[in-house]
């Protein structure tokens, strides 16, 4: 695969400084070299420039509009032009607002071709929030309520983009839902596997489901995997910890169908907070967890000392 490496340090949707760091950190925890290494063709386009988006007055339920536009607007066009190049775009966040812009971008993408786009969701949090229903005003938690059709706030991006529909959406791993966001989650039909239902059914039976609905509809799926999916203990640098999370297996688990099915076309690592990280664990983590998707298999990896 040819692999487009697009740095997107935005900080401004979530409610606190750091991980604007994001895509450092995961370029100094090797992602580069780590797929490299795998055989694939990697192109880091460095990170993004926002233009600040002058066309938008503030909006009081929005934190960081503006912002936030500015980066989903730049985010929108990066991905979608790799997406038709033909190449592989991995977006390196960058909190999750980021999202607005990269499944727009391949909403688009897919649109043109023709496919289904398939969106699955790895985080604790359903980021099902508008401006009027935000408790916090944090645009990091209403990206997927934005590319749902559902967020009728401000015109971040043309009104003609594309969208994701409803239960074309996957969320695994959430534990941490407002009031709100539970009516809207089920008034749209998303598809949402909580913590319990992993606990019940096991992340591979949850796995199946999803990669059998992708591959009957010859969808595309983008995956979105945000830091705070993962358990506390194992990747502590992200500012929404919520215990109870998915473990190292779990997750890998993931990585390795998800690469055994050949439908991923499209990658976000998000809420990476290298300030609140200990020593580089959360970007080493995920950093192999990418390295499985991209084909890293447990008998053939290398052994290396933190
Ligand atoms: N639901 C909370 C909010 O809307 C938290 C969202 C956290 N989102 C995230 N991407 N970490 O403020
Ligand atoms: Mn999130
Ligand atoms: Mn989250
Ligand atoms: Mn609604």
């Amino acid at each position: 695969k040819t692999i487009t490496l697009i740095g997107a340090p935005i900080e401004e949707g979530s409610g606190r400084r750091g991980a604007g760091m994001g895509p450092t950190a995961l370029r100094i925890a090797g992602i580069d070299t780590v797929l490299a290494e795998l055989g694939h063709r990697v192109e880091d386009e460095g990170d993004i420039r926002p233009l600040p988006a002058r066309d938008l007055s503030a909006h009081p339920g929005a934190n960081n509009l503006q912002m936030v536009a500015a980066f989903a607007r730049a985010i929108h066009d990066a991905v979608h032009d790799a997406a038709r190049k033909g190449h592989f775009p991995l977006v390196l966040g960058g909190d999750h607002a980021l999202s607005m812009g990269s499944v727009s971008g391949v909403a688009r993408y897919a649109d043109e071709i023709g496919r289904p786009l398939f969106v699955l969701w790895l985080d604790a949090h359903a980021d099902f929030n508008s401006p009027a229903t935000s408790p916090s005003g944090n645009m990091h938690g209403m990206p997927v309520a934005f590319f749902c059709g559902e967020a009728e706030f401000a015109p971040i991006l043309p009104k003609e983009r594309a969208l994701v529909a409803p239960k074309r959406v996957y969320q695994v791993g959430i534990r941490s839902v407002d009031a709100r966001e539970r009516d809207e989650i089920a008034e749209h039909g998303v598809n949402v596997y909580d913590m319990r239902a992993v606990d019940e059914m096991g992340m591979a039976n949850i796995m199946k489901q999803i990669l059998e609905d992708v591959r009957t509809a010859n969808g595309l799926l983008h995956v979105s995997l945000d830091v705070d999916f993962l358990d506390p203990e194992i990747a502590p640098g992200v500012g929404t910890t919520v215990p109870g999370g998915a473990t190292f297996r779990e997750a890998h688990l993931i990585m390795e169908m998800l690469c055994d099915s050949d439908l991923v076309s499209s990658l976000d690592l998000v809420e990476l907070n290298p300030f609140l990280d200990d020593r580089g664990k959360s970007a080493r983590i995920l950093v192999e967890l990418t390295a499985s998707l991209f084909g890293r298999r447990i008998l053939d990896r290398p052994t290396r000392s933190a």
